[in-house]
């Protein structure tokens, strides 16, 4: 469930919201901000304990900051930073990652110290630049860079892409052999016990935690932990939760063993790209955003950054492949892709991307010698010439999603094939299949990129307020525009007159396609796509996300409704088993 930009605000805060602040090693000070009462994380991740938002601070002959809080901290956090800190004496704001609960402060804190240089990835300062609209001082780091802040505090980045974010690093505090991990083996856990005491306290939450953040992208998880193997580690810092140091050994071997176990277990698809050259990081990040949709791992493999027999390894083990052609002034790849298309088999799927191409395009060729050998192509090669849009990032995670759906073609989410759902015996399967509904168009636009889907797993959910409940699989295209607080047209379909729509609907679009072609339609007060030909529709808000199984359950409160045709019927969907819609 990674998402690169979850930045809606958050509901007013009304639960009780503490800080504790404390020294954890020489010149090192943890600020924790505690969320006692939070029950809900990215929508979805139900809490049971809270949370706590953790930020560092170490102070050298240089003074650093690590990641800050979220925006709900805004007068407690600032007000407790200026009391340990002349925040005009700030140098470095090292940001782990970007996500909202920990960078939330940064827009105020460069108001208030416009003298403070932020340190972070690629990837992070760019999503920085574009989301603080004015000039700052930046420094990108990557695997292996230090930072001597002096008085005995040389810091040193791992980076640790896709630990739930693809911005994620880690730093190394080789003075105090402290390592600030941010996500990285964190929990959600509120408690004003600053560490790891007592364990069996903290398991459960520990579990989870990895289970929904870190697991679907164990290999991942794998490469970090080997990165960080060679350092002496005292304690971890996490960015939530109680900081580790008593247990060191156990968490670490949990993260290990679970994510061994969950890499064997899944097939994967192996992303090769070239992360220095065009705009390949945002590519990458929303092509595995689809991938994950599907429930397929991950591997992401920089191709400057490894070597020719992982790249075999990878390449023959791996159940679908896509490749990141950087412009032709990038390093010679040649050995490389030799080393690609020898041990690619007609077992898999390909996809090709290329960043930054020029006139020719040599990625035609490229993806005609793997069709050569047997490859089934996932998508069209996709060309990006200038700055990635909204649009280029959804037809990119459209691509992602085929790919994944391919890898996937026997899995629990397809469910274009009409096989016996063999994990239900016969009476349950058709009994279930006796449900029945009506038939519904679901559309939606945010900014430039819209969607539609033919849906009936649809139910009246609440009368007061006026609310209704979508049942949408998690490889769909439109579920990425169905996140809390989006906009969406719920179309009811008439009796006798549904056929051509729904026909145009269930055709399987391109990645990117524009799924309203041909079809009338008209703008609803919300922005989204009325169907001209529609019996009703209602203009909805998403406010709840339910994980169930294999699909989301979207909750929405309806504003607008309105009916075309007042003699009209809704269309009625019967079914005589439960494995199709
Ligand atoms: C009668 C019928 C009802 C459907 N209802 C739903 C539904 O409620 N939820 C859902 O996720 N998909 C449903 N589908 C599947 C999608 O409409 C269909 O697979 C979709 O067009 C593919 O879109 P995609 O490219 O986003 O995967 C239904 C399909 C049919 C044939």
């Amino acid at each position: 469930m990674v998402v690169l930009t979850d930045l809606r605000q958050e509901p007013p805060c009304t639960g009780r919201l503490t800080l504790q602040t404390a020294a954890i090693a020489p010149d090192s000070t943890v600020i924790r901000c505690l969320d006692w009462d939070r029950d809900r994380f990215d929508i979805e991740f139900e809490l049971q304990n809270g949370t706590t938002y953790n930020s560092f601070l170490i102070r050298g002959e240089k003074t650093a900051l690590i990641d800050t809080s979220h925006s709900k901290f805004r007068t407690l956090y600032l007000e407790e930073l200026r009391s340990l800190v002349d925040l005009a004496q700030i140098d470095y704001l090292i940001v782990n990652h970007t996500e909202p609960d920990h960078s939330g402060l940064i827009s105020d804190l460069l108001d208030l110290a416009p003298q403070i240089t932020v340190v972070g990835s690629k990837v992070a300062i760019q999503f920085l630049q574009n989301q603080i609209h004015r000039p700052f001082a930046t420094r990108t780091v990557k695997s292996g860079d230090r930072l001597d802040l002096g008085g005995g505090h040389d810091l040193e980045f791992v980076s640790a892409p896709n630990l739930h974010w693809p911005d994620t690093m880690l730093t190394y505090d080789s003075g105090t052999q402290v390592l600030y991990t941010c996500d990285v083996f964190g929990l959600h856990y509120c408690d004003d016990t600053l560490y790891d005491e007592t364990p069996s306290l903290l398991e459960a939450d520990f579990r989870l935690y990895y289970d929904c953040l870190m697991g679907p992208n164990a290999r991942s998880v794998l490469a970090a932990l080997k990165r960080i193997e060679p350092l002496t580690v005292d304690q971890i810092a996490t960015g939530h939760g109680p900081l580790l140091r008593h247990h060191l050994t156990q968490w670490r071997e949990h993260y290990r063993s679970w994510s061994q176990a969950q890499a064997q277990a899944e097939p994967f698809v192996a992303l090769f790209y070239v992360g220095e050259y065009g705009h390949s990081d945002r590519i990458v990040h929303s092509l595995g955003q689809g991938l994950l949709k599907t429930g397929t791992a991950v591997e992401l493999v920089d191709l400057l950054n490894t070597d020719v027999h992982a790249v075999r390894e990878l390449t023959m083990t791996a159940a679908g492949l896509v490749l990141g052609m950087p412009p032709q002034t990038a390093p010679d790849l040649e050995p490389i892709l030799s080393t690609i298309l020898a041990a690619a088999h007609p077992k898999q799927s390909i996809g090709l991307f290329e960043t930054g191409g020029g006139q020719d395009e040599p990625i035609f060729p490229l993806r005609n010698r793997f069709q050569d050998l047997g490859l089934k192509t996932a998508f069209e090669p996709i060309l990006i010439k200038s700055a990635p849009t909204e649009a280029t990032d959804k037809l990119c995670e459209e691509a992602g999603t085929d790919l994944g759906q391919w890898v996937n073609r026997d899995g629990p989410l397809s469910h274009r094939s009409q096989k016996p759902n063999s994990a239900l015996n016969v009476g349950l399967d058709q009994a279930l299949g006796r449900l029945s509904t009506g038939l519904y168009i679901v559309t939606a636009k945010k900014g430039a990129v819209s969607s539609a889907m033919l849906a009936s797993w649809v139910i009246q959910a609440s009368a007061q307020p006026p609310g209704i409940a979508v049942a949408v699989s998690k490889d769909r295209a439109i579920e990425s525009l169905l996140h809390g607080g989006d906009t969406f047209v719920l179309n009811v379909l008439e009796e006798g007159h549904y056929q051509h729509l729904m026909k145009h609907f269930l055709k399987r679009f391109p990645p990117g396609g524009d799924r309203f072609e041909g079809i009338a339609t008209y703008a609803a007060e919300n922005g989204s796509p009325i169907l001209a030909e529609a019996l009703a529709y209602l203009e909805c808000t998403a406010t709840h996300r339910l994980e169930a199984g294999d699909h989301w359950v979207i909750y929405a409160t309806a504003r607008v409704g309105r009916v075309a045709k007042p003699d009209g019927l809704t269309a009625v969907h019967h079914r005589k088993a439960s494995n199709h819609y």
